[in-house]
């Protein structure tokens, strides 16, 4: 198996810059799995929606209805590569929309969602022989092995900014609660939840060199990766062109 860098932290914290940098410099494939989980999630607001007469209105934490959510997605075909395709259709732009913000933590909150959609990314990882894989329960759950896992976090205001600037619509005070409330979601389900910051700096001092938290808030994007390559060579891991022992003339 290659090289496996996980990259878990908050909506906003600069997860998926990071991951693209870091897979172009390393050469490895990226896989977003927040990606994953709304084209899930959007697949159930399609069903659902047809199924409550044309719109989804309602939701229910009944297990029955949870069990229900689970089986749409079991039966959904997701792949994420450069684009995002459920079911053989392009959803890329689709899976970003308010409607999907506002639900796709619920379905992530279903364990046996979790369970298929965990599956899936270890899959996805075998298949492309490692990887950089971004979420929140990568570093925890997916890859608890992975050769680094990166806990990445941001002020809220500074997410909120971020997004803002992503996404061109919707004024900051609304994206900060609406960022507040999926990290408030995310990091109290029963499973697979995004660990606190406190907790992820607890690990970091056991002085382990595989893992490691870095605030984003007074860092750009290129003191980060900068930050984590350096940490990369600590573990052994460097970019193709500076690898110990390359032969630039070998025939
Ligand atoms: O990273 P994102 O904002 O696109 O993620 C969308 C949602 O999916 C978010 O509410 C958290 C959830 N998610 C998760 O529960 N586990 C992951 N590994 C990735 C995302």
């Amino acid at each position: 198996m290659g090289s496996i860098i996980a990259i878990d932290g908050p909506a906003g914290s600069g997860k998926s810059t990071l991951a693209r940098s870091l897979g172009d410099v390393l050469g490895l494939h990226v896989l977003d799995t927040g990606a994953m989980y709304r084209a899930a999630a959007l697949k159930v607001i399609y069903v659902m929606g047809k199924e409550q007469s044309g719109t989804l209105t309602e939701v229910s934490s009944d297990k029955s209805w949870s069990l229900h959510v689970a089986e749409i997605v079991k039966k959904s075909v997701i792949v994420i590569e450069d684009r995002v395709s459920l079911d053989g259709q392009d959803v890329t732009e689709e899976i970003r929309t308010d409607q999907v913000d506002g639900f796709v933590s619920f379905v992530a909150s279903i364990p046996a969602v979790r369970k298929d959609l965990v599956s899936r990314q270890r899959q996805w990882i075998a298949m492309h022989n490692g990887g950089v894989v971004e979420g929140r329960d990568i570093g925890t759950v997916v890859c608890p092995d992975a050769d680094l896992k990166v806990y990445l976090t941001a002020s809220i205001e500074a997410r909120a900014e971020r997004r803002a600037g992503e996404r061109a619509t919707g004024e900051r005070a609304k994206l900060e609660s609406m960022i507040d409330r999926r990290d408030e979601l995310d990091m109290n389900r029963s499973t697979g939840a995004l660990p606190s910051l406190e907790l992820a700096a607890l690990a970091e001092s056991a002085g382990r060199d595989d893992m490691i938290v870095i605030d984003s808030t007074e860092h750009d994007a290129s003191d980060v990766l900068s930050i984590v390559l350096a940490r990369l060579e600590k573990v052994g891991i460097h970019p193709p062109s500076t690898q110990i022992g390359y032969e630039t003339d070998e025939i």
